[in-house]
């Protein structure tokens, strides 16, 4: 037999004129957080009462999770004491319910109805196994046997619960059939509604009958099809509230959980970033937010994802992966160049035509929705042009024009393959001071005089300047109907005249209360051939360009010793 034919595949369910694919989530679920049972029993190191307190107070505060499943107080004394603290330490608004899971067992149930005294509003939670392969491993019984223990627990929470709602509580029950998608959909059906007979529901009491992929074992539309069906046989359907519990074995918790609200479920518990038993519970926000980005309101808030994050990973001491959906550090990072220009041209769109529809391509989402730094472009070797343009413009307010980016991106894009490493965003300016704002030789502008006046509508400049090149100081002056034209003219006849203007951009930048002009030329140079960029800064707009200018020379000049280097070392 070879490894994989020992697997027993999954039985579909036989179903004709299935609904579901043609419905659409429209509407938020009711939500139940399992993070402090089912995500807690599955770490390596349980939370203590602190960080169970913490994430409850999360979760409900912050959140707006209205029922949570709080533990497993007969299992555990720290499950029991969490019980105590939260209801006798007033930590639970009174729009909240608590969940408590219990085996249907009654030793355990009377214990877990100890746990539960004095809350305001509560939903108790028992379960027994009831697929083919517990029956035939674990419980040695048929489907009878499994309903047997249902009922008859169910029959010891209705009694038990009698007094409990006499006293004031209001107290709900959830019944799940553990390991529901491995269990016949007639036998499954069966079983609940006896749990539905036995605990006496109706409309008015309806009562959650939770339907776990306890280990997920079939494609989301394999379990789309065991619910509906499920839902076709199950007598007085509308005595329940049907809730979903998936589990993310084949990586398709999320995929369940959606397409199980598309087949009829109305609730979904699941756990913050999938926390939980091997693969964990469904991820809890991925559901959510998957709604929130089709336009549907999840009614939960992660409008302050990094405190959730932070939270989380020091309650449980696990790591969020970098490419979790929503919540990883790199969902918000474009490090192919395609898809940085794309991004860029979005937000540009959006301004230009001031949409109200969220409209970036690669961007599912606003990270500001998620209250999240924006941080999305990154550069590493893959990446082109447009990012370090990107990080320029949207870092520190330096635009560019597009001509100018692949220029700024060779030199990124050098320095990246020289290190091999992803280059953050000060290192990006670093470059750009380097290439553009620190370039000081070998033409050096020591003092200038420029005037601009316009006499009977005409322009006119003239400037004057005493520049240094090496150890020579000579002046210059000049006119022109502006100031570039008069630099120009000024510079015309020395040995800096074999430069062409082609083309400038212009705009202000803020530099801490300080408002400035920076300018971006670029310049033809007809010795090399090359068009070349330079970028002057000053408080004076024309005094800016001429910087530019004289950056854009000194640059020409630099690539011109480079072409000569490398002349010079093909010869050798
Ligand atoms: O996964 C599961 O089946 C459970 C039940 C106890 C609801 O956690
Ligand atoms: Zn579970």
């Amino acid at each position: 037999m070879k490894g994989y034919e020992k697997y027993i595949p999954f039985v579909p369910q036989p179903i004709t004129n299935r609904t579901w694919p043609d419905n659409t989530i429209t509407k938020a679920p009711i939500w139940c957080s399992v993070d402090l049972r089912d995500g807690n029993q599955a770490l390596i190191d349980p939370m203590n009462m602190d960080e169970k307190l913490e994430m409850f107070h999360m979760l409900v505060d912050e959140i707006g999770v209205k029922e949570v499943e709080i533990g497993f107080p007969s299992a555990s004394d720290t499950d029991y004491e969490i019980c105590r603290e939260l209801i006798e330490g007033g930590h639970i608004p009174d729009d909240v319910t608590i969940q408590v899971l219990v085996q249907a067992r009654p030793h355990l149930i009377k214990k877990t109805f100890e746990a539960i005294q004095g809350a305001k509003h509560v939903i108790f939670h028992f379960y027994n196994s009831t697929s083919t392969l517990q029956r035939e491993v674990v419980f040695r019984t048929d489907v009878e046997g499994v309903k047997q223990i249902a009922m008859d627990a169910a029959d010891l929470i209705y009694e038990m619960a009698q007094p409990v709602i006499a006293g004031g509580m209001d107290l709900r029950y959830e019944y799940s059939p553990e390991s529901f998608m491995g269990t016949e959909m007639d036998a499954a059906a069966e079983i609940c509604a006896a749990v539905l007979d036995h605990l006496h529901a109706d409309e008015a009491h309806k009562v959650i009958l939770n339907l776990p992929t306890t280990v997920e074992n079939c494609m989301p539309n394999q379990f789309a099809d065991e619910l509906e069906y499920f839902l076709r046989v199950l007598p007085g359907r509308e005595r329940a509230i049907i809730s979903l519990h998936p589990h993310n074995d084949r990586g398709t918790g999320v995929a369940t959980a959606e397409a199980g609200l598309l087949a009829g479920a109305e609730r979904v518990e699941g756990c913050l970033f999938g926390n939980g038993e091997r693969t964990g519970n469904v991820d809890m926000i991925n559901v959510a937010l998957n709604m929130y980005v089709q336009g549907v309101d999840p009614e939960l808030d992660f409008s302050h994802m990094e405190r959730i994050i932070d939270m989380y990973e020091r309650c449980t001491k696990m790591k969020i992966p970098e490419r979790m959906p929503y919540g990883g550090d790199l969902v918000f990072t474009a490090f192919s160049g395609s898809h940085q220009d794309a991004i860029n041209k979005g937000f540009n769109y959006m301004e230009e035509f001031q949409t109200p529809k969220w409209m970036v391509p690669y961007l599912p989402i606003n990270p500001h929705d998620l209250g999240r730094a924006y941080e999305p472009v990154r550069i590493n070797s893959q990446s082109g042009k447009g990012g370090a343009a990107f990080i320029m413009n949207h870092k520190f307010g330096f635009d560019m024009p597009k001509a100018m980016h692949p220029e700024f991106g060779a030199i990124v894009q050098k320095e990246s393959d020289k290190t091999g490493v992803e280059l953050k965003s000060d290192v990006i300016w670093q470059l750009f001071e380097q290439a553009y704002l620190k370039v000081s030789g070998p033409y050096r502008l020591l003092s200038n005089k420029l005037n601009a006046d316009v006499e009977d509508g005409v322009a006119h400049s003239h400037f004057y300047g005493k520049l240094q090149h090496k150890d020579t100081i000579f002046e210059v002056s000049g006119d022109g109907n502006g100031p570039i034209d008069a630099f120009f003219n000024a510079i015309s006849g020395e040995r800096m005249d074999r430069f062409d203007f082609l083309d400038y951009k212009e705009h202000a930048i803020s530099r801490g209360s300080d408002s400035q002009a920076v300018a971006y030329i670029q310049l033809h140079d007809r010795l090399t051939g090359y068009d070349i960029f330079g970028v002057g800064i000053d408080h004076n707009i024309s005094m800016a360009s001429i910087k530019g200018i004289l950056c854009a020379i000194n640059r020409g000049k630099a690539v011109e010793h480079e072409i000569e280097a490398q002349m010079a070392a093909q010869q050798q």
